[in-house]
C-alpha cells in the first residue's frame, strides 16, 4: 500500500511570529522542491495565520489543539472554524502534553476529534504509554483504550483523513528514542487493531507516525520500518536546517 510520509514539526510553546515567518522564510527555501513527502508545521495559534501568509505550497500548516464548540463563553479557547480560517489542514489532538498538563482525556479527545472533522480539518491523533505503563506491561492495553475511546462512534468515512501519532511519553524531549524493534512491534499493533475496529483497506491506507526524539541521525532507520509512514517532530523542527535534515530523510 502506497503511504505517502508525512513528516510534522510540532514546536509547542515556542516561537512568536516574527520568529515563525523568519523560520519559514528559511524552511521554505531549504525544502524547495520537496514533494514526495509531505511537509507539516504545527506553530501556536498566535503564529498560524502570519506563518500561512508565507508558506510555500509543499508544506501545510496544523495547529496544536483545538477546542469542540464553535463559539461560546469558553474564555482561552480557539474553535475549529477559527483554526481552519486561518488556513490550517490539520489538527493535533490529544498531544501527551495536553492530557497531563491541560486536562485532555479519551472522552474529550474523541470530541475534538469530532470537532475537527465538523470543519474539515484532519485530526492527528496522539497516543502514547508512560514510562510507568510499559514498565507495568501495560502498554498494548494504554494504546488500545486510547485508540478505541478516541475513535468511538466514528464511521470509517469519518475519518478518512485521520492520521494517528505514536509517541511514547518517555520519549518525548528525553532524547532516549524507542529501539526500531518497539517502534514496529507498536505500529503493527495499531495497524491490527484499527483493521479490526474497522477493515483491512481502511487500516492499509492509514498513516501511523512516530514521536518522540526523531533527529537527522535516527530518522532514516525509523522511516524504514514497515508501518511507519512518518514522523512527528518537537525539538528538532524548531531549527530550520535539522528540520529540513529530517524532511530529507530519502537522502
Ligand atoms: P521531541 O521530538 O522533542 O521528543 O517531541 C516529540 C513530540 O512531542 C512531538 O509532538
Amino acid at each position: 500500500m502506497d503511504r505517502k510520509p508525512l513528516i510534522a514539526g510540532n514546536w509547542k510553546l515556542n516561537k512568536n511570529c516574527s520568529e515563525s515567518v523568519e523560520y519559514i522564510k528559511k524552511f521554505g527555501e531549504l525544502v524547495k522542491g520537496v514533494n514526495d513527502v509531505e511537509i507539516l508545521l504545527a506553530p501556536p495559534f498566535t503564529s498560524l495565520y502570519v506563518a500561512n501568509e508565507n508558506c510555500p505550497d509543499n508544506i501545510n500548516l496544523s495547529s496544536q489543539d483545538l477546542y469542540i464548540n464553535e463559539n461560546g463563553a469558553y474564555t482561552g479557547q480557539i474553535s475549529p472554524g477559527m483554526v481552519l480560517e486561518t488556513g490550517c489542514k490539520y489538527a493535533i489532538i490529544g498531544h501527551s502534553e495536553m492530557r497531563q498538563f491541560f486536562g485532555d482525556t479519551d472522552s474529550l479527545v474523541n470530541e475534538k476529534i469530532k470537532a475537527s472533522i465538523s470543519v474539515g480539518l484532519k485530526p492527528i491523533l496522539c497516543i502514547g504509554e508512560t514510562e510507568k505503563d510499559r514498565d507495568l506491561n501495560n502498554t498494548f492495553s494504554v494504546l488500545d483504550k486510547q485508540v478505541r475511546k478516541g475513535l468511538e462512534s466514528f464511521s470509517e468515512s469519518d475519518l478518512k483523513d485521520l492520521v494517528i501519532a505514536y509517541e511514547p511519553v518517555w520519549a518525548i524531549g528525553t532524547g532516549k528514542t524507542a529501539t526500531i524493534e518497539i517502534v514496529q512491534e507498536v505500529h503493527s499493533y495499531l495497524r491490527d487493531l484499527i483493521a479490526k475496529m474497522f477493515h483491512n483497506e481502511f487500516s492499509e491506507q492509514l498513516r501511523i507516525l512516530y514521536g518522540g526524539s526523531v533527529k537527522p541521525s535516527n530518522v532514516s532507520e525509523l522511516m524504514n520500518l514497515e508501518d511507519v509512514d512518518g514522523a512527528l517532530v518537537g525539538g528538532a523542527s524548531l531549527d530550520p536546517l535539522e528540520f529540513s535534515k529530517i524532511v530529507k530523510f530519502k537522502g
